[in-house]
């Protein structure tokens, strides 16, 4: 039945890039926003102007409250679902070895694999999360777990199986030989990707080929990942990773990768240019359905490169402060063209919540030294938080915005329920200039929503909180 959903709307209409979405920005204070029985957006607009036909539809009313895009979740760790907050001691690797390595080996175990695919759904729901690129377990049972939760819950997602073929003794559970992280990789595409729909066009659940980072694996390892790459590219398959996250000279990430490869760049690794002196060895991940996350310390080539090939960032703030990753100088990424969307990075982040996302990006990029440092628009906060989210997914076409035709994936934030919200919405000061006004709800709504705030969450315009 269609239906019709009244309250304040904020969304970013058609196709802007970061720079020019202030202008892409609605705000209808007293919108509508009508779904169809497909799940599909038939109008978005003014109520006074709704029209007549939509008269005798079903109209949920959820004034005072906003209806905004389904949050994208770019980059989010499966088997860290109960490892939030975990203390090691340490940056990036340590973290890694001492925290993150024995917590994801826990899901060896069927149940507790099992256990960890309900709460992750669950707190993603929680969260406003309908889309999420999503790292998975090295263990196939695991990934079976989290697909079938998944699709329960009616949620999209793409994620695959991390892949590890080399990494120290605390991995040893989630390492597999060269061989075998090629056929459990081709076989999870085989099992799962489309597996709802059959159509990948219309399909919730995607795979993804998933090399935990170049320190997980061997040039052996990208030389037949790029060959399994290019067999099934055509049908849609994703790539994930990580890139250029932590830089402490000498013993960081960034370094131990130059030195292991012996590289330019660490981008070559995933760019089929895995050989010593950035030689060519193999066929390149990069393209319009992958996903690096943190792209911190990128080279300007580097930057250059994900552009050209319609690679995509997650960005991932609130775990650079947590892991001590230091911060993706946000003008010069900008300007490089490349699309930049927003992970949580759970458990390497501490939160679930994009927006906490988007707040963190807020306060790390107004700190930038000098003249890099920049008062992120509450506009392009929204759109790193959902449209770029859909484009980095490649999947802009089919939701992101509450363009016409699209998929309907939102979430009804109602300011009650969060009382330190609700007072800044209610009495903040507004400018008498009605954008800066709009602008200034907009960010007190971005920074202000907590998990407490989201009361129901649409996937294709079906409820998937309840
Ligand atoms: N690099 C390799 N593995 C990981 C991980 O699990 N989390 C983060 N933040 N970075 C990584
Ligand atoms: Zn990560």
């Amino acid at each position: 039945m269609t239906q019709v959903h009244l309250g304040h709307v904020f969304h970013l209409a058609g196709r802007p890039g970061v720079a020019d979405s202030p202008s892409a920005l609605v705000s209808l204070p007293d919108g509508a926003l009508v779904i169809d029985d497909d799940g599909r957006i038939v109008f978005c607009g003014d109520r006074g102007r709704l029209p007549a036909r939509f008269g005798s539809a079903e109209t949920v009313d959820h004034r005072p409250g906003f209806l905004l895009p389904g949050f994208v979740d770019t980059h989010i760790h499966f088997p860290q679902t109960f490892a939030g907050d975990s203390y090691g001691g340490g940056q990036l690797l340590e973290w890694l070895d001492q925290c993150i390595f024995p917590a994801e080996s826990r899901l060896a175990d069927p149940e507790f694999a099992h256990q960890a695919a309900v709460e992750f759904c669950e707190r993603r729901i929680a969260a406003g999360t309908t889309a999420a690129m999503v790292f998975g377990s090295a263990f196939p049972h695991a990934q079976d777990a989290l697909f079938t939760e998944t699709r329960r819950r009616g949620l999209r997602m793409v994620s695959g199986r991390g892949i590890q073929t080399v990494g120290p003794d605390s991995a040893a559970a989630l390492i597999t030989s060269e061989e075998d992280a090629l056929r459990l990789t081709a076989e999870e595409i085989d099992r799962w990707h489309a597996a709802d729909t059959g159509d990948v066009a219309t399909a919730l659940l995607h795979v993804a080929i998933v090399p935990r980072f170049s320190l997980s694996v061997t040039a052996e390892t990208l030389k037949s990942l790029g060959e399994l790459y290019d067999s099934v590219r055509d049908r849609g398959v994703y790539v994930h990773s990580h890139l250029n996250e932590n830089n402490r000279p000498g013993t960081g990430e960034v370094d131990s990768v130059l030195q292991t490869y012996q590289v330019d760049s660490y981008l070559d690794t995933y760019d089929g240019k895995f050989l010593p002196g950035s030689q060519v060895g193999g066929t390149s991940l990069l393209g319009r359905r992958t996903i690096l996350a943190h792209c911190v310390h990128c080279q300007d080539a580097e930057l250059q490169r994900m552009a050209e090939t319609g690679t995509s960032i997650s960005h991932c703030p609130v775990s650079q402060l947590f892991l001590g990753s230091g911060t993706m100088p946000w003008r010069r990424t900008v300007a490089s063209g490349v699309n930049i969307s927003a992970g949580t990075d759970f458990a390497g982040g501490d939160e679930w919540l994009i927006p906490r996302v988007l707040g963190d990006a807020f306060k790390v990029h107004i700190n930038e030294a000098d003249e890099a440092g920049v008062s992120m628009h509450p506009a392009e906060m929204l759109f790193v938080g959902t449209l770029a989210g859909a484009r980095a997914l490649d999947m802009e076409d089919r939701f992101g915005n509450f363009d016409g035709g699209k998929e309907a994936d939102f979430v009804v934030v109602d300011p009650s329920r969060t009382p330190a919200l609700a007072n800044s919405i209610l009495r903040g000061v507004r400018s008498s200039d009605a954008d800066m006004a709009r602008d200034q709800t907009l960010f007190a709504l971005l920074m202000g929503i907590r998990e407490s705030s989201i009361a129901q969450v649409y996937v294709q315009g079906r409820r998937v909180d309840e």
